[in-house]
């Protein structure tokens, strides 16, 4: 076998994989770029990789099967990895972040709030807060500016969860969370791999993140008092965790907890939606064939009603060219965790402590599971397809027990969004830009993509 630098195959019982650095191990290109990183490692070692990433020792896996057993079939042997400490450092102990049974109990009273029934319900939200912004979209197409595409995808994903799970709106604070969460998503995102100690330290960029997670808090709390002050039960999420009870001491949640999990919805329930959104349109600039269709089918389902949760099934096309993006930029790339005890996979002994990073990003773009990786094609998503392919080849959503609640939730939104925007305009991106994306805690589209909106005139149902 031959050793090639930091590339050298290092043979043991563990599975194939860079030898990396000293001690450091592959922490330093980790940290550098971490999707490259672990799309490299795939490509050149296989399924199951050994990574060791300074302290952590780890198998990147990218078999469907493997990934069942990690994320499914053995989940209990797995808690969600160090790197999601960060994560921890700002939501708290929340839904994303937390195990066992107290993760459990308060999935179960998450839950009902994502109900189809609920959805039917909140599809109308979704779409008149679309409307709303595309009112603010006609002034600007007026004026002939381009729009910052992430930015308004953010502020309507936004409006939207603060709207369907806390029944509100964030009026004039909307501007302290898009001020805010980005300097908190940056900073999480640079220091995943970092120590507990150099996230500790008065250094400038820690101080502006602790000040920026100050300023969030007050949003939130403000959210909660405002609820409690009420009284009102207006059946949404907020309510659900507010009535509910300890089984054993009878105590509501605290004001804490109630901060937890708030933040974990507003964050983890609008930002992942609107990259996706982000990315879409981006893909679509590249293939207006595609886009034409989706044009066509909203003139075609929808005509010039208003989309509603009804719509949905025969929205297809638009569902497959969403399903495709995510497949190609999965908004959150990557998740990780740690065994609590020994295990196998692949054939391969893991042992306690070791963590498993799945890489959506990656096992999406593994040729033998999606032929021409690199290219869009939406019609993988056709029933044919999917039927051919295995549940956990595809895992923008991650799977298993903690796989996201707010699934069906985003699918619904995304389409209800695209078809209201096609419904009026053509997003055009402008010519010449360099996007490419940055792997934060999210995917983020790097530096942004600007686009002009172009007028529309929906033809009546039926009349394509
Ligand atoms: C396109 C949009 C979305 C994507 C790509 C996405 C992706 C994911 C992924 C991959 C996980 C699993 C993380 C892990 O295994 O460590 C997850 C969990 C979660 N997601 Fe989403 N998500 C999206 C939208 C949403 C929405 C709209 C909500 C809320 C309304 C939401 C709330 C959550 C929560 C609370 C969890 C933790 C669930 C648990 O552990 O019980 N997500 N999401």
């Amino acid at each position: 076998m031959q050793v090639e630098g930091r590339y050298g195959v290092c043979m043991s019982q563990n599975p194939p994989g860079p030898r990396g650095y000293p001690i450091l191990g592959m922490l330093p290109d980790l940290r550098a770029d971490p999707v490259r990183t672990f799309l490299d490692a795939a490509d050149r070692y296989g399924d199951v990789v050994h990574l060791k990433a300074g302290p952590y020792d780890g198998f990147l896996i990218s078999d469907p099967a493997d990934i069942k057993h990690v994320l499914q079939d053995n989940a209990r042997n797995y808690h969600k990895s160090p790197l999601y400490d960060r994560l921890r450092d700002s939501l708290g102990n929340g839904l994303l972040t937390s195990e066992d049974a107290f993760w459990l109990r308060q999935r179960r009273l998450a839950q009902p709030a994502f109900h189809r029934q609920r959805l039917v319900t909140m599809a109308d939200a979704m779409v008149a807060c679309a409307e709303q912004a595309l009112e603010r979209w006609d002034q600007i197409a007026a004026s002939g500016e381009p729009i910052d595409l992430v930015e308004e995808m953010m502020a309507l994903t936004q409006a939207i969860i603060v709207r369907t799970m806390f029944s509100t709106d964030l009026g004039a604070t909307a501007e302290i969370v898009n001020r805010t969460w980005p300097i908190i998503n940056r900073r999480i995102g640079e220091t995943f791999w970092a120590t507990k100690v150099e996230t500790a330290l008065p250094l400038p960029a820690n101080v502006r993140f602790r000040r920026a997670l100050g300023e969030l808090e007050t949003v939130v709390y403000r959210i909660i008092a405002e609820r409690r002050r009420s009284g009102r039960d207006e059946a949404d999420l907020l309510s659900m965790f507010l009535s509910a009870r300890d089984e054993e001491t009878g105590a509501g949640m605290t004001d804490h907890q109630l901060r937890n999990e708030v933040m974990t919805m507003l964050l983890a329930g609008h930002e992942t939606t609107s990259l996706a959104l982000s990315w879409t349109y981006f893909l679509l600039s590249q293939h207006p064939r595609v886009e034409q269709d989706i044009a066509d089918e909203v003139d075609r389902v929808i005509g010039a009603e208003r989309a509603s949760f009804a719509h949905l099934d025969r929205l297809t096309r638009t569902r497959q060219a969403i399903e495709e993006s995510l497949r190609i930029y999965p908004p959150a790339w990557g998740v990780s965790r740690r065994a609590l005890d020994d295990d196998e996979i692949g054939g391969y002994p893991l042992r306690k402590g070791s963590l498993v990073f799945v890489i959506p990003f990656v096992v999406h773009r593994r040729p033998k599971l999606w032929p021409d990786p690199d290219r869009f094609d939406p019609d993988r998503f056709t029933p044919e397809h999917e039927a051919a392919r295995h549940r956990f080849a595809y895992i923008p959503f991650g799977g298993g027990p903690r796989g996201c609640i707010g699934n069906q939730f985003a699918m619904v939104e995304a389409q209800l969004i695209v078809a209201a925007v096609a419904q009026r305009y053509r997003v055009a991106l402008l010519p010449d830009q360099h996007v490419r994306p940055e792997p934060l805690i999210t995917l983020r589209p790097k530096p942004g993509i600007r686009a002009k909106l172009e007028k529309r005139s929906p033809r009546a149902n039926g009349h394509v």
